[in-house]
């Protein structure tokens, strides 16, 4: 049973004190979720896009402001092209859907560089974007073609082009010119970070914005990943003690 929900406000419970501002979720174990039951790969994105919809909604429920979900890498082009099809074809269904799914009031973001995909996807990802534009209850980022190291390369550029154009002095760039610059522009920092399946590290994702955060790893693969271990996830958040570099 989860610890707070559900589904209306009026029904939360429990609410740790310090909920954090942005949770980044790693959406990873859909490949071994699949193998351990003899199914192929794909299904077990099926089943992770099924989940990312659960969790979207129970993180609105429970009033979280901002999260994000790694959808897509730059370096996940290079897995089999029925596996790339098949989560593009997830894509097409879920990020119309998911926002049916949420009603009003959620901001949609894709994070990452959307030149690439097929026009079709690309202008309805540019159109829930603009749709969306002006919800404040939360706001949805979706990493998709996305790269941390990436995406601060592609900040650069736009301030080098603004520093050829003659409006900007170099002298005057800084971490927050920086943070301007990137495809979270105006978005708070991750300050949780939540990755299952088992694997310990960040794997390219915000990290510019993950500087401070903190992370919550557990064995579960994502398709498995519930409500009740976002709870726990959450509790684990409420006791830190962050000193962001103080004592
Ligand atoms: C990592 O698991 C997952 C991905 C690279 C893709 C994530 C995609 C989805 C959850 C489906 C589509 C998403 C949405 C939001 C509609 P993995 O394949 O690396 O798993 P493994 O490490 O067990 O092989």
């Amino acid at each position: 049973m989860a610890l707070f929900r559900k589904k209306d406000k009026e029904e939360v419970i429990g609410l740790p004190e310090n909920l954090p501002q942005h949770v980044g979720f790693i959406m990873d174990g859909n490949g071994r979720w699949a193998k351990k039951r003899g199914l192929p790969r794909t299904f077990g994105h099926r089943e992770g896009a099924k989940n990312f919809k659960k969790i979207v909604r129970y993180c609105k429920d429970i009033g979280l402001k901002n999260i994000s979900f790694y959808a897509f890498s730059t370096e996940n082009w290079q897995r089999p092209k029925e596996e790339v099809e098949t989560i593009m074809d997830l894509f097409r269904e879920y990020i119309v859907d998911v926002r049916k799914h949420l009603s009003e009031n959620t901001r949609m973001i894709f994070l990452g560089d959307k030149s690439v995909f097929d026009d079709d996807l690309r202008e309805k990802m540019i159109k829930l974007e603009q749709d969306t534009a002006h919800y404040t209850e939360m706001n949805l980022l979706m990493a998709v073609n996305y790269g941390g190291r990436d995406e601060i390369a592609h900040a650069a550029r736009l301030l080098a082009q603004q520093v050829k154009d003659g409006t900007l002095d170099p002298a005057d760039i800084t971490e927050d010119s920086i943070s301007e610059n990137l495809y979270t522009k105006g978005i708070p920092d991750v300050d949780l970070v939540i990755r299952p399946s088992g694997e310990l590290r960040l794997s390219n994702y915000l990290i510019w914005q993950c500087a401070y955060a903190e992370y919550y790893f557990t064995d579960i693969l994502w398709p498995d990943f519930t409500s009740e271990e976002l709870d726990k996830a959450l509790i684990d958040f409420d006791g830190r003690h962050r000193r962001f570099g103080g004592v």
